[in-house]
């Protein structure tokens, strides 16, 4: 790991952080998706260390955080991201969510938009899971539950990727891969029920009203193209751009288009959190 991890209690939570960069800067806060943790994000608070304060977190049960005693659910991790920022006395940030971490961000967002100056939505979508879709996470919780986690790790890098990174950026699957079979049997099968259970966001799209950048791998088979433009039509205030050669996991697959956008969104913006 290039940065020292920071732990902080919030409510049932003991919070494993990174925490860089200008502690006067306005903070931006990355948040991870399934089942990966704060370390995808190294390469972004490395970026843009210079400029923000920048922040990543492992979400309850992922990483170094623990799994607390609440129930996991997508509104409990809402619950800890304000926590984790009151904590910090961060009153408000700009908030940057891959998959699961985007669905915290659009729940954050509809819940307390006086808490969050911009959005960055990665590889993300609006929508509730399906029948189809809940079908299958029980039908994983039931595999995982048998077989354990290897065969759930492949499974997953499969479709997570690209076929260009699969054949020729072994580095970011093997670490992805390591991720995965290091996060505990109940985080993954807890999670999956709360990824299962969460409500839409996309009704309350419309009345965003702050900056939002979206950026979506073209490949991306989890949470496709399509469902970005959806969201993009929706927000006001949006920007999309769709990143070639990347599936699922945008800002390891397509690094340099991924931080010029970033970098591009934040500037313009102009942030600034006092
Ligand atoms: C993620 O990357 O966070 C998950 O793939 C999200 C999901 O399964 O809905």
């Amino acid at each position: 790991m290039k940065f020292e991890q920071k732990k902080i209690q919030a409510g049932d939570l003991s919070v494993s952080y990174l925490d860089e960069g200008t502690q006067t800067g306005s903070p931006i806060i990355f948040i991870h998706g399934f089942p990966f943790n704060k370390v995808m994000w190294e390469d972004q608070l490395d970026l843009l260390k210079g400029d923000y304060r920048v922040l990543a977190y492992d979400v309850r049960g992922h990483g170094d955080s623990n799994p607390g005693i609440q129930q996991f659910s997508i509104q409990q991790f809402v619950s800890d991201l304000f926590l984790f920022m009151d904590a910090l006395y961060i009153k408000k940030a700009i908030v940057c969510g891959l998959s699961m971490g985007g669905y915290i961000a659009l729940k954050a967002v509809q819940q307390d938009s006086d808490r969050i100056a911009g959005l960055i939505l990665c590889d993300t979508q609006c929508t509730a899971d399906t029948e189809e879709v809940k079908k299958k996470r029980s039908d994983t919780i039931h595999s995982v539950q048998a077989n354990g986690l290897k065969q759930y790790t492949e499974d997953s890098v499969e479709k997570l990727f690209s076929k260009t990174s699969l054949a020729n950026n072994k580095k970011i699957v093997s670490a992805i891969e390591g991720t995965i079979l290091h996060t505990p049997i109940e985080t993954i099968i807890n999670t999956l029920m709360a990824l299962a259970g969460r409500t839409e966001t996309c009704s309350s799209l419309h009345l965003i009203k702050i900056p939002v950048l979206i950026m979506v791998g073209g490949e991306d088979r989890i949470t496709p193209p399509e469902a970005s433009q959806k969201m993009h039509e929706l927000i006001p205030q949006s920007e999309l751009y769709i990143l070639e050669k990347s599936g699922h996991v945008s800002n390891l697959e397509a690094p340099e288009s991924f931080n010029l956008h970033l970098q591009d969104f934040l500037k313009v913006a102009n942030l600034e959190i006092v």
